[in-house]
């Protein structure tokens, strides 16, 4: 394949292999200052604005797309949240974000992020190609890398870049260009997954809720005024069509339910799916010529909302640091990224795989464990440093500086 004929060649600083977040994102702040990008993904733009994902953006990044100029839809669309609520033993506890630490979080869905950062790569004149597929990425280990594809017309193209970025997701197969012998993997699996759904309701509570309950956890979050997305733990290999809508809202009531009376607003629900997760990291996240970025390089579970901010994070530091790669500090540059972006990704590891332990129950746990987990809830909700631990990471971090 490597030495087959292409149709059309065609050179720029940087390619960028996936066209999420942080792809896009990535290819807007490059833009900015001047440098070229063409962007490849094997889904259609279509697919990607469709598929549900995350729902909360940190305030610095909700500002970050406000004030790079890829849009101000966030501050008139999105919901400022100031707090959430834990529930557990059958009560609310608000924790009041504003107060503890003096941050907020935005509701502002990840397929919005996406819609926002597509619109601006076609308004400012970026090169994006949807729907591509036999990607080929080859030698990241020179100064002059190459990605080659196939349009959905049939046509093979070649970009000749100086450098790769592969921002291709949880299922990245630039990772796998980092040799086997070089490259180490750490992860962990759970024994839970989440099933997620979009009902046609009306709001249940002004923020979102994080229950803990003796049956799973369960998650209240929002999309508009007439659809809600919640999550609820169920085991890893549940199949979606075993839930009719009576089964789902009796689960869900359940986890929620306590001597408040607190009972979600149900309607028909419109979409479901069980979300398998797990945590993981891949280093280094640079190879030769090719730095890895978001979910490509490190996942987390979803519990925290974690995931597309630490994303995001990741390519405001690459593309401060691609654009002195490109200027006279040259490749050395790049050597900045890795230290940088790992500080705050092993942060969030460990909040979200606390967070997540913090809140599931086990299949199999104890009743001492189910006790103890209570304990620790109490201590979140009932001691000033837990309220403001849990706060401070939940709302995220300062960006990582320059080294
Ligand atoms: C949503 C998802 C999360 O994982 C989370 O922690 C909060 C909200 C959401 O999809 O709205």
């Amino acid at each position: 394949m490597a030495d087959a004929v292409v149709d059309t060649v065609a050179s720029v600083p940087v390619a960028v292999i996936g066209a999420g977040p942080a792809g896009l994102m990535l290819a807007h702040l490059l833009g900015r200052a001047g440098v070229d990008t063409t962007v490849v993904d094997t889904r259609t733009r279509h697919e990607i604005e469709t598929t549900q994902r995350a729902g909360i953006l940190e305030a610095d990044a909700a500002r970050d797309l406000v004030d790079t100029g890829v849009s101000d839809r966030v501050l008139r669309e999105g919901h400022e949240h100031e707090g959430v609520e834990l529930r557990f033993g059958g009560r609310p506890h608000r924790l009041d974000f504003k107060q503890l630490v003096g941050a907020s979080v935005w509701l502002y869905p990840q397929t919005d992020v996406f819609t926002d950062l597509a619109d601006a790569r076609d308004r400012d004149g970026g090169t994006v190609r949807f729907g591509i597929r036999d990607t080929e990425v080859l030698d990241v280990t020179t100064r002059a890398p190459r990605v080659r594809y196939t349009t959905p017309d049939g046509a093979r193209h070649e970009i000749r870049a100086r450098y790769v970025v592969g921002a291709d997701g949880s299922r990245s197969m630039c990772r796998n260009l980092v040799p086997e012998d070089r490259r180490v993997r750490v992860g962990k699996e759970y024994p839970f997954a989440w099933f997620g759904i979009m009902a046609e309701a009306p709001a249940s509570a002004p923020e979102l809720v994080y229950a803990h309950s003796e049956h799973g956890f369960a998650l209240i979050s929002q999309r508009t005024e007439t659809v809600q997305r919640m999550y609820f733990q169920c085991s890893p290999d549940e199949s979606a069509e075993a839930w009719p809508d009576d089964r789902i809202w009796e689960t869900l009531q359940a986890r929620v339910a306590g001597e408040d009376g607190f009972r979600l607003n149900e309607g028909p629900v419109l979409e479901k799916t069980v979300l398998r997760f797990r945590s993981f990291v891949q280093e280094p996240m640079r190879w030769g010529s090719m730095a890895l970025a978001g979910d490509a390089a490190h996942t987390v579970p979803p519990t925290g909302a974690r995931g597309l901010n630490l994303a995001l994070h990741d390519v405001k530091v690459l593309a401060d640091v691609l654009l002195r790669a490109l200027g006279p500090a040259g490749e050395a540059a790049l050597d900045d990224y890795q230290p940088r972006a790992l500080q705050r990704i092993w942060r969030a590891q460990n909040f979200s795989h606390w967070m997540t332990q913090l809140l599931h129950t086990p299949p199999g746990g104890s009743p001492f464990d189910l006790r103890r987990q209570l304990g620790e809830l109490d201590n979140v909700v009932g001691t000033r440093a837990g309220r403001s631990y849990l706060a401070e990471q939940y709302t995220g971090w300062p960006v990582a500086s320059q080294g």
